[in-house]
């Protein structure tokens, strides 16, 4: 089984992403790092906890990481993730569980060890901290899925920007400049990952407990798409960086160098060389086609299956 890091900023997203990754036997999740994003540190950890607990798997450490951008004052997504950062559905505390070691030092640690994928749904903070603070643990990543950026779809931070890029657009650029390939499931492929009331209410059919529990952590997140763009349904991001570390086959798309704006109207731009005009070694694998039909026959059979439930 492959072993996987998952650092996330959770987010609804990042719950259902967090919910597939545990339901895939391919992969196990060996841990779980906390970066400032859609919510403070502290609440993206709360919320941490309380997705593992309905998974029943609290066994699984949750370290806290950065608590700010590098160097850009936080903006979180409360506004699209709502006040508790799940669609306000506000589920029961879990208290307790406090890991000892910060994200930095697990990740320093736990890389030089074996081979790990790391798939990073939340900025990019906590991975340019491990580049300044212990480089060779970051070289020693297997294989590194970012959800962020895009390439030629819409941002949805600006124009030309996506969140996590654009929330801590410092990190990204970092990260871009010192990593050899990073996979960049970017909103080209992800917002087509469009989740509609009427797959939950097939769902229910199947699983009515784990489609209760999605149901209330997304209803915030349809009313969001609905105000925002006229979708009825609404874009789930941060899964599809999971599904595609698990089949690389679900998405394709081509190499090339790419670099992060950090300031003025491009800010958090990822900008794709795809002509090649810099001749600059490609750093990237920027995916721009996505079998959907796939993806969500792959999320039913796992998520909506899970064993424990
Ligand atoms: C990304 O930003 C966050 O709001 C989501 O969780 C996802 O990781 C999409 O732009
Ligand atoms: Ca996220």
């Amino acid at each position: 089984m492959r072993k996987v890091i998952i650092d996330c900023d959770p987010g609804i997203d990042d719950g259902l992403a967090l919910m597939l990754a545990l339901s895939s036997p391919e992969i196990e999740v060996i841990g779980i790092t906390i970066v400032c994003g859609n919510t403070p540190v502290e609440m993206g950890f709360d919320n941490t906890k309380k997705i593992l607990k309905f998974m029943d798997r609290l066994d699984i450490p949750i370290y806290k990481g950065a608590t700010k951008p590098l160097k850009k004052p936080p903006v979180h997504a409360l506004d699209i993730h709502g006040a508790d950062g799940l669609g306000e559905s506000f589920l029961e505390a879990v208290p307790g569980y406090e890991q000892k070691i910060h994200a930095i030092e697990f990740l320093s640690k736990t890389l030089k060890q074996e081979p790990c994928t790391v798939i990073a749904i939340g900025p990019m903070t906590n991975l340019a901290q491990l580049i300044d603070q212990d480089p060779s643990a970051f070289d020693a990543i297997d294989t590194l899925v970012s959800m962020g950026g895009t390439y030629q779809a819409h941002g949805n931070c600006s124009p030309v920007s996506e969140y996590n890029y654009w929330e801590d657009p410092e990190a990204a650029k970092i990260v871009y400049a010192h990593a050899q390939k990073i996979h960049m499931i970017g909103l080209d492929v992800t917002r087509q990952i469009v989740l509609t009331p009427e797959m939950l209410d097939t769902w229910e059919k199947i699983n009515k407990k784990v489609t209760d529990f999605i149901r209330q952590i997304t209803q915030f997140y349809f009313s969001f798409h609905w105000h925002q763009e006229h979708i009825k349904g609404c874009i789930i991001n941060d899964p599809l960086a999971v599904a595609y570390a698990i089949d690389p086959t679900l998405c394709s798309g081509f190499e090339a160098y790419t670099d992060i704006e950090t300031d003025g109207i491009t800010r958090g731009e990822s900008v794709v060389d795809a002509y090649d005009f810099y001749h600059k070694p490609a750093n990237a694998k920027i995916l721009t086609q996505v079998d959907v039909a796939r993806f969500f026959t792959e999320f039913e059979s796992r998520v909506i299956n899970y064993e424990k439930h």
